[in-house]
């Protein structure tokens, strides 16, 4: 999913400045690979995988799923010593930054997970928290940045909700707390609808809580006006009130109507801006990764989540995935069985993949289990495949934030040549373990398990400090080059919860995703943060 940079200044020229700055970096990227080769660390990443040696003992599913709740203890221990309340904890120097709004965005967004992990005692320290919470009080800026809010927070919160009322029923059995957290979820759902006050219903990606006024940009992301359905939607449905699904369709029509042609290169494919006036597409350039992702996400998603409303979306889904097979995925020369996502510009692909696009593996295999197509299914597969060439070669076997590939061998042709890394932080993303996860699901191939088992435990040698976990500067050096001193709310509310579902059993679990080939359908569905939501339509 789309994630802004971390600022911890929410005011407009900031944002403003910093969105512009990430998609131009991007595009900077695309622009000239030639430059990227000079200037950014430079390396190999071979044909043959081969795993890192690690001192590591071998550990069954028990074992593993044990290590997972003592590293979500050990960090939640470490945010709630030093940073409880706020957003985001530095984990080597122990500082803390409001950088989504000031309402403890990493408590929120670990809200899930530690239901899922049972950790009763994290979870009623959460829910008294929120029920504290006044959303019109930002800290850190007079803004929050709805989309994100949209996915971190108010998802947790309504699938705390989900959760809470049916498989944990019998955990936090607070009367006044769930009355304060369906109370919360409301008040943020009016919060949040503050942003469609524009001439198209486009959500801006900005609101002031306290005047219920958005910003005034002139465009938004397509992943901003299009990863909506699944929270408003939902909403919706737990309080039978139509108007906030409204909203978030109504923003959606222009996405899956895009104006002007050429902002649809590829049949289903979209450039990545909409003019929040016209709901008119501004350009042709785009991706898997950041500014559409979760948009293409949640077309499959929304068809999952009520399958008898959001039929046209998978229609919508199913030209993007084919485009995507004809005209964007690429094999590096030598390895037909590796699949990549190029980034397109108008007519014309680049063979550059950012991190964030690797959850479209998990997309295109979810995708393939409800419509029973295997030609999809296999595609993702593909792409898991290639996540793991690429993060069982570097020196810590993590991945980094970019890669580059030629489908075609020029001159010496050395198979080891064939994928480079332009990007070789490693900033806890989770995207490839949940394609990870997808493919586990729908293989059951301990391959996959054993590649998210691998990766966590380079997340625990490489990012662990005494607080939490830290994303590093260098996948391809042999100490991982130093720490970011980041750590996100997704490594809790994603890299945890994905790596730890990778070795649950289903009986345990009636939250996970199924394969419908099997004849198990899906009761639930996971938002672009990994919040589970209880599908309302017939499963599909
Ligand atoms: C399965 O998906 C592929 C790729 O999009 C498509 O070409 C094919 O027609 C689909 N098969 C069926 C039976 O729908």
């Amino acid at each position: 999913m789309w994630r802004a940079e971390s600022t911890g200044d929410l005011t407009e020229t900031k944002e403003s400045a910093m969105r512009g700055l990430s998609r131009r970096f991007l595009l900077a990227f695309c622009a000239s690979l030639a430059l990227c080769y000079i200037f950014l660390l430079h390396s190999s990443v071979g044909s043959l995988p081969v795993a890192p040696s690690r001192e590591r003992p071998h550990l069954d599913q028990e074992g593993r799923k044990a290590v997972v709740l003592d590293a979500f203890q050990h960090a939640w221990n470490g945010y709630s010593k030093y940073c409880f309340g706020r957003d985001t904890l530095h984990p080597v120097t122990n500082g803390c930054v409001d950088d989504f709004g000031g309402y403890g965005a990493t408590a929120i967004d670990a809200l899930s997970t530690a239901i899922i992990f049972g950790k009763e005692d994290v979870v009623v320290q959460i829910l008294d928290f929120i029920a504290t919470l006044d959303w019109t009080k930002v800290k850190g800026g007079a803004r929050i940045q709805v989309f994100e809010v949209t996915i971190r927070h108010f998802a947790a919160i309504i699938s705390a909700w989900d959760l809470l009322n049916g498989p944990f029923a019998s955990m936090a059995q607070s009367s006044t707390l769930r009355q304060a957290l369906y109370d919360q979820m409301v008040k943020l759902g009016d919060t949040l609808s503050c942003a469609f006050d524009t001439p198209s219903g486009i959500p801006r990606g900005w609101v002031d809580p306290k005047a219920c006024e958005s910003d005034l940009a002139t465009s938004n992301t397509v992943a901003a006006a299009g990863t909506l359905i699944l929270e408003f939607g939902r909403l919706s449905d737990i309080t039978k009130d139509s108007k906030y699904v409204r909203l978030a369709r109504r923003a959606e029509e222009y996405l899956l109507r895009p104006e002007p042609a050429d902002s649809e290169p590829f049949p289903g494919l979209l450039g990545s801006t909409v003019d929040v006036s016209s709901g008119e597409i501004l350009d042709s350039s785009g991706s898997w990764g950041a500014s559409a992702d979760s948009f293409y996400e949640y077309l499959l998603k929304a068809y999952i989540y009520d399958s008898e409303q959001y039929g046209s979306y998978l229609e919508r889904w199913l030209v993007a995935a084919d485009s995507t097979i004809t005209s964007i995925g690429s094999h590096p020369y030598g390895h037909p069985e590796w699949t990549l996502l190029s980034t397109w510009n108008g007519e014309d692909v680049n063979h550059i993949m950012e991190s964030l696009a690797w959850f479209a593996g998990g997309n295109f295999i979810l995708g393939g289990m409800v419509t029973a197509n295997q030609t999809l299914v296999d595609y993702g597969l593909s792409i898991a495949d290639a996540a793991g060439a690429v993060y069982q070669k570097t020196k810590t076997g993590l991945g980094p934030e970019f890669v580059t590939w030629d489908p075609i061998c020029h001159g010496s042709c050395k198979p080891d040549d064939a994928l480079q890394i332009v990007g070789a932080q490693f900033r806890l993303r989770p995207e490839v373990l949940e394609t990870w996860y997808y493919a586990y699901r729908a293989t059951k191939n301990p391959k996959y398990r054993d590649w998210s088992w691998a990766a966590f435990e380079a997340i625990l040698e490489y990012c662990r400090t005494d607080s939490g976990f830290s994303g590093i500067v260098n996948v391809n050096a042999a100490d991982g080059g130093g720490k970011t001193d980041v750590q996100e709310s997704f490594v809790f509310a994603e890299v945890m919860k994905y790596v730890y579902l990778t070795q649950l059993e289903d009986d345990h679990a009636p939250f996970h995703v199924q394969d419908s080939r099997t004849g198990v359908t899906n009761t639930w569905v996971f938002n672009t943060e990994a919040h589970p939501l209880k599908v309302v339509g017939k499963p599909v």
